[in-house]
């Protein structure tokens, strides 16, 4: 399968309480394309990745110049293709995320460690709007024959 499947999209604000309503975003989606399997690594990374967008967005100048959305809003999608999950966070700053090698002592540092770890991959791009987008890539691997069956007989 090619091209995108399903786009789901959600403006944030850009408040602590953010992380949160993505974690609930992510968990809605995944649970409406059956895929429970992915719900809690799609839960913790889209929360480091919006947890850094909030951050980043927060401490930014740019922002009056690229917020379409308005000054205090970022906004995060995920969608499907083929195998894969992409989820996508937006924020008007444009510098880079930058992954770092936490020592056992560091308080931070440890969010896109994580990130890394558990997608199958990462990054990000500047779109020519303004802001910059990081995505993180989930395998999706195929559904066994029975999981839908076990599905159908739950809901
Ligand atoms: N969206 C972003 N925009 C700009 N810089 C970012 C963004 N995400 C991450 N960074 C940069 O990369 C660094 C590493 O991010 P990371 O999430 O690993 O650690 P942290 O946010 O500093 O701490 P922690 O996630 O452990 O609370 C950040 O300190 C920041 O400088
Ligand atoms: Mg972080």
């Amino acid at each position: 399968m090619t091209g995108v499947t399903t786009e789901h999209y959600l403006e944030l604000s850009v408040f602590s309480t953010s992380p949160y309503y993505a974690r609930v975003h992510v968990q809605r989606v995944l649970e409406g394309w059956r895929r429970d399997d992915l719900v809690e690594t799609a839960r913790l990374l889209v929360s480091e990745l919006v947890s850094n967008a909030v951050k980043a967005h927060a401490s930014c100048r740019a922002v009056a110049e690229t917020a379409h959305l308005g000054p205090d809003r970022i906004w995060m999608d995920l969608y499907l293709v083929g195998e894969t999950v992409v989820l996508r966070v937006w924020d008007a700053d444009r510098n880079p995320p930058v992954l770092c090698t936490p020592g056992p002592d560091d308080e931070s540092g440890r969010g896109l460690h994580l990130v890394d770890l558990l997608a199958t991959d990462w990054g990000y791009y500047r779109p020519i709007p303004g802001g910059k987008i990081v995505w993180c890539a989930l395998t999706a691997p195929p559904l066994s024959p029975e999981e839908p069956a076990v599905l159908a007989r739950e809901h």
